[in-house]
């Protein structure tokens, strides 16, 4: 399974080196053979080899130039960096990014051979629109997007379950996953407020690869329990 922790503009740099360091040495002392990602702050990358694979949380499309505040391909190759979030609500959302960049940025990254994970999701005024209109506009998030490159993993994330505390229904969670899955046959995982209480049942679902957490995941201890879950599980 996949275990990705998003860290988002958290943390430091040498909170993210200690970070790094206690997840690696437990899924060492715990012979975790899973799947799993680290995605800092960009100013927080750096060197690693080990079982961790540390992402980018984004990156702009370009290898170098003049993008003011941008991240090229160039910075990332200085650490090594081969995986990418791409879509994240938070950047559709906050930042305002558009398909058409997303669709760039993802073509792009896709070029150099990047695992990545590209993020899809509903806020809450189109999930209570119903299910056609939902779809419909997950839909649209995969426009552009080539759903069958081979390093690709989806994450499924409810707008309105990302930070709240709110999630799906198990059961809307699988039968979600289930339409999501005739999209694309990339790993599926999904996020939005997984959390200790939660990771468990959550990764035992049908079509359910794995979780992308967010805040839950700023705790060392818990995304390490949550990687143990998986490895639990070993689906
Ligand atoms: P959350 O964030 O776990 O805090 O809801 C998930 C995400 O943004 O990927």
């Amino acid at each position: 399974m996949i275990i990705a922790a998003n860290l988002k503009t958290n943390l430091t740099r040498e909170k993210t080196a200690k970070y790094i360091k206690e997840v690696e040495s437990f899924l060492s002392k715990n012979s975790i053979s899973q799947e799993v990602i680290v995605f800092p702050a960009i100013s927080s990358l750096n060197l690693h080899v080990g079982k961790v694979t540390v992402g980018a949380q984004n990156a702009y499309p370009a290898i170098n130039g003049a993008f003011t505040g941008e991240t090229g391909y160039e910075q990332l190759e200085e650490f090594g960096i081969k995986t990418i979030l791409i879509g994240h609500s938070e950047r559709r959302h906050v930042i305002g990014e558009t398909q058409g960049m997303l669709v760039k940025k993802f073509n792009f990254y896709k070029e150099l051979g990047f695992k990545i994970i590209y993020c899809v999701g509903e806020p809450l005024a189109v999930r209570e629109a119903g299910h056609d209109k939902m779809m419909e506009y997950i839909s649209n998030q995969y426009e552009g997007i080539d759903a069958s490159y081979e390093k690709l993993i989806i994450a499924y994330e409810p707008v309105w379950a990302i930070g709240t505390g709110l999630t799906p229904t198990l059961e809307d969670i699988v039968a979600i996953h289930k339409e999501l899955k005739e999209k694309s046959s990339a790993p599926l995982l999904y996020g939005g407020s997984v959390k200790v209480t939660n990771a468990k049942e959550v990764l035992a679902l049908d079509g359910v690869d794995g979780i992308l957490v967010g805040s839950a995941a700023l705790y060392a201890e818990h995304f390490c329990t949550m990687c143990e879950y998986a490895q639990k599980l070993d689906k």
